[in-house]
């Protein structure tokens, strides 16, 4: 049963948030404002510091939509990691709507995640004992919104996705493609403030990559969230309206000033 799958009700919020106006209408309001001053990520492995982030800035106006381009190894990931409060900086400041990120608690930084902020990976992630629907209803739930409410926006996201014929489908039964536009239906359905994506075609072929990125497009425009994706195709990049390359440090530099 799904509900099996939930945390205690101790980390639903106070009050569900109600169901507000027609998506069109909240575009404008729903994306976040991120800035991100001098962040440092240091691994320390096998008794060695290595320094992957070194001061990296990164100014997101609510509502950008940005692709991040960069070498294997470069520190994509761990920024996005970071970012995502999945991990935190060795040091430097991450601020969200003005909110410092870093200095938050773990418990109300759990809490933030799952409502502002969605992911999609590479790999899907999805759970492969639910079904497309209830992978999509996981973040409602969690959430603790009224269960018919989170029912009717996640059918609706996923019909959004062209995904309406196959809400019974567990993972397994549905293509690479399908599995990924319900990794993306499922991070968009409570329309996070950040969305941010690694890699999100990396597993699929060409034409499936572009049909997720063209629908990326699509519910940016429509939901308006902040984006961030990260990807190693510039065709794909380029579809997005900034393209930013991570360089060593992890500095972030607009692509054409170092494309040449
Ligand atoms: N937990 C860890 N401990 C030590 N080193 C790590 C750890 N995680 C990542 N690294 C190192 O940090 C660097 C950046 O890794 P990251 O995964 O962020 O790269 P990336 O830009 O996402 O690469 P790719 O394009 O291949 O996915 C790599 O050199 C990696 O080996
Ligand atoms: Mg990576």
């Amino acid at each position: 049963m799904i509900d099996d799958a939930l945390p205690p009700p101790a980390a639903a919020p106070a009050e569900p948030p109600a169901a507000g106006p027609a998506p069109a209408a909240r575009a404008s309001r729903v994306g976040a404002q991120v800035d991100i001053v001098g962040m440092c990520k240091e691994y320390v492995h096998g008794g060695r510091v290595l320094s992957v982030l070194h001061g990296v800035e990164l100014h997101l106006a609510a509502g950008d939509m940005v692709a991040v381009v960069g070498a294997s190894g470069v520190g994509k990931s761990t920024f996005l990691q970071i970012l995502g409060t999945l991990d935190l900086p060795t040091r430097g400041s991450i601020k969200f709507d003005g909110e410092e990120l870093t200095t938050m608690g773990p418990e109300r930084l759990a809490m933030f995640r799952n409502r502002k902020i969605g992911f999609v990976f590479q790999f899907h992630h999805l759970l492969p004992e639910f079904t497309a629907l209830e992978n999509v209803m996981m973040p409602g739930l969690i959430q603790r919104l009224p269960k018919a409410q989170v029912r009717q926006r996640a059918a609706d996201i996923l019909g959004r996705v062209g995904l309406s014929r196959r809400l019974t489908h567990k993972p397994s039964e549905l293509s690479g493609g399908e599995q990924q536009r319900v990794a993306l239906a499922r991070a968009m359905v409570l329309e996070p403030a950040l969305l941010l994506a690694d890699e999100p075609t990396g597993n699929l072929d060409r034409h499936t990559g572009e049909e997720i990125h063209q629908l990326f497009v699509e519910l940016h425009r429509e939901r308006g969230s902040t984006m961030l994706v990260v990807t190693h195709n510039l065709e794909l990049a380029r579809m997005m309206p900034r393209t930013l390359k991570m360089i060593d440090g992890g500095q972030l530099a607009p692509y054409e000033e170092v494309a040449a």
